[in-house]
């Protein structure tokens, strides 16, 4: 597991543009839960789990790219809902890469019943694994797969 000083790096959990609208953005799709909601139950799970979990969020693709390049040194990997720059952001598929650590994309809809052009995700391209259209549930098995991801790499 990628360790500083003998301590396992948190897992990142990424946010990208809208996820902060959860629970008012279109409920019959993302659900009724927030984003803080999401948050909790992501750092009840990482506690069971025995991971430590650091949270961002942007509507900012620039940002998010950052987020990216500090978890090359200060992360053990990544869990990512590009939102919709998944489907558009090349920056950001670079940015999973420079990282170097393993990558789970999550979207809560299932992207593959919905409009044709969020059938395509550049984030794909650089994850070991996709979750998508089990809700907020989706973080929590992704968080349970990184533990397993960082534990092989150890
Ligand atoms: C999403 C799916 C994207 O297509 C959309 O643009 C989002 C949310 C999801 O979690 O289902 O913003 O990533």
């Amino acid at each position: 597991m990628a360790k500083r000083s003998g301590k396992i790096r948190p897992v990142l959990i990424v946010n990208g543009p809208n996820l902060n609208m959860l629970g008012v953005r279109q409920p019959e799709i993302y659900g009724r839960e927030s984003l803080g909601d999401v948050i909790r139950a992501c750092r009840a799970e990482a506690t069971s789990l025995g991971l430590d979990v650091e949270f961002r969020h942007s509507n900012k693709e620039g940002e998010l790219v950052e987020f990216l390049h500090a978890a090359r040194q200060g992360n053990s990997g990544i869990i990512i809902n590009a939102g919709a720059y998944t489907h558009t952001s090349v920056a950001i598929f670079d940015a999973l890469q420079i990282a170097e650590k393993p990558v789970i994309e999550v979207h809560l809809s299932n992207i593959f019943r919905r409009e044709s052009f969020r059938h395509h995700s550049y984030v794909s391209l650089a994850a070991q694994g996709v979750i998508c259209g089990l809700g907020s549930q989706g973080y929590l098995l992704a968080l349970a797969a990184m533990k397993k991801l960082l534990n092989k790499g150890k």
